[in-house]
């Protein structure tokens, strides 16, 4: 088995996570599965952010303990998590011993080297955003009166006034590094993807890279640097090497750490806002760090939604979270809605009523109805078999099926096309359920075998359409397993790796399979 590596941003312990937060989760999920059923080996990595400002306040606002603040968030998140049924390997967290190793070893060889170096100054840091800032990335509240008074700056994503810092940090030579980062990005025009981000990102690269702070003189909570007890190491310098964190394998004699497989394989689901951290600083770090050949394959930036036309946050009404949704709705509803619904390439609005009639029309109607109209009738007949009829096979499903097919997508973060040709087999078995009426034909007997054919044709169209879906409809899978009763296909599941690694592909291929069929309904209607 090849080994595949996929992981989500490590989320800020500050509160439980909102759905907007999960999103990438959610692909990274998608892609996890999608890649077990392949026969890869997935290391699928998330986690939580906590060595940071924000962190620390917000527990002491609570009259919390910091560590004891972080394990209650963390385990909110797996619940969360286990709710909508991530299937992630990993959860790292990087206030544990592993993660501050990995960091201080990092540190202290790119100290070797002369990348790091004592500067002080001035600045502004939102820790909000867990960010220096400049006054010209700053915004103001207020306008300025007559007087030029008034007009408080303000981060414009927190509408918050950044605190004034003056400090003797340590600071990582980026600018050094200017050329290969360079180099690198003409070299690898795949690296981003969407690629219209990867011109996005190439136009920063090609601007100018500064070098930048990475430590916190006065703060008693974080990383200590190996050369410098006094002073932690600034959060997103120590959160970018969580990634590599997950997948050491064990420190060789001298010290240095040996990778498990995967580590080459990695690839990033994030969202838009962080892409900068990621792909332009990291591959750096790592270059500085003599770990070149550990930059991720590739980077998959994502969208930002709305909710209902509002931009999410923590201090408005508008805040989702995803557990709720999963209460009200689905969880094969948010899931399909999110990625199959909304365009990927721009930014979307996610909207609840949409969500519902999402649910109803293409889940509870189109696929649930198909499935217990399709099975009540061939249990009424006492069906026990589903097989195909060679003229009608429709070679659409089984094409989408084809490796080199479903990886393209995937790998051209083509998440919305993916899902949309593989809903396409609902389509075609309605249209298919539509034009032969099978219940029409078992009331006379001169047509009733036809009938019969259309069924058992209709079962196999069932079980193909399932396994296409596998990867995102994860509730309902489970239940058609049942519902069909066929021993391999029960045996299939998207959650782990495949003890069995040609298993998905024999079942896909079976034209000929047993069913015991348990007629339910697939998809229960809401109250919402
Ligand atoms: N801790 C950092 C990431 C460090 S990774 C080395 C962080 N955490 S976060 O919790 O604030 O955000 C995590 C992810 O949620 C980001 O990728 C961000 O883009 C995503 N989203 C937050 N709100 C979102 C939407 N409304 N829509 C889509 N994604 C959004 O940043």
């Amino acid at each position: 088995m090849k080994p595949y590596y996929i992981t989500t941003p490590i989320y800020y312990a500050n509160a439980k996570i909102h759905f907007g937060n999960l999103y990438t989760s959610i692909i990274a999920d998608v892609y996890a599965r999608s890649k077990r059923l392949l026969w890869y080996d997935v290391i699928f990595a998330t986690g939580t952010d906590e060595n940071g400002q924000k962190m620390l306040q917000v527990a002491e606002a609570q009259g919390k303990n910091v560590m004891e603040f972080l394990d209650e968030i963390v385990a909110q998140d797996k619940e969360v998590m286990q709710v909508c049924d991530i299937s992630y390997t990993d959860f790292i967290r990087t206030t544990e011993d592993r993660h501050h190793t990995f960091v201080q070893h990092i540190l202290q060889k790119t100290y070797e080297t002369g990348d790091i170096y004592q500067w002080e100054y001035e600045w502004l840091y939102c820790i909000w955003c867990e960010a220096f800032k400049k006054e010209s990335d700053l915004i103001r509240l207020t306008p300025l009166d007559k007087e030029g008074i008034g007009g408080d700056l303000v981060c414009p994503d927190h509408l918050k006034a950044p605190e004034k810092i003056k400090e003797k940090n340590r600071f990582f030579r980026l600018s050094k590094y200017e050329d290969k980062v360079k180099e690198f990005y003409k070299k690898n025009n795949n690296f981003i993807q969407p690629q219209y981000r990867y011109n996005e990102i190439l136009s920063f690269v090609e601007w100018w890279l500064e070098d930048f702070s990475i430590s916190r003189q006065n703060s008693s909570f974080g990383i200590p640097l190996p050369f410098d007890e006094s002073s932690v190491t600034y959060i997103w310098y120590d959160a970018l090497l969580n990634y590599l964190t997950v997948v050491v394998d064990h420190y060789d004699e001298s010290g240095n750490p040996v990778f498990k497989p995967h580590a080459e394989s990695m690839v990033h689901a994030l969202g838009k806002d962080i892409s900068r951290f990621h792909a332009v600083y990291r591959p750096a770090m790592l270059m500085a760090a003599g770990l070149e050949q550990y930059i991720p394959k590739q980077e998959f930036v994502g969208w930002f939604f709305t909710v209902d036309g509002q931009k999410m946050s923590k201090s408005l009404w508008n805040t989702l979270y995803a557990e709720d949704l999963v209460r009200d709705y689905d969880r094969d509803a948010m899931v399909f809605y999110l990625l199959y619904d909304i365009p990927q390439w721009a930014d979307g609005d996610f909207s609840l009523e949409r969500l519902k009639n999402v649910y109803e029309s293409m889940l509870m109607w189109w696929r649930g109805n198909l499935v217990s109209r399709v099975t009540k009738l061939a249990a009424k007949e006492w069906i026990t078999q589903g097989r195909v009829i060679a003229s009608e096979a429709k070679q659409s499903i089984l094409n989408e099926m084809t490796i080199k097919k479903t990886e393209e997508l995937l790998d051209t973060a083509n998440l919305n096309i993916y899902l949309q040709n593989r809903y396409s087999a609902v389509q075609d078995a309605n249209i298919y359920m539509q034009n032969q009426a099978p219940w029409v034909k078992l009331k006379d007997e001169s047509t009733r075998a036809d009938g019969i054919a259309n069924l058992q044709y209709l079962l196999w169209m069932i079980k193909q359409l399932t396994l296409l879906s596998a990867p995102f409809l994860t509730n309902s899978f489970k239940k058609v397993q049942e519902i069909l009763g066929n021993d391999l296909l029960s045996q299939i599941n998207s959650s782990t790796n495949l003890s069995d690694p040609t298993l998905f592909e024999r079942v896909f291929n079976l034209t000929e399979f047993e069913v015991n069929l348990v007629p339910d309904v697939v998809y229960q209607k809401k109250d919402k």
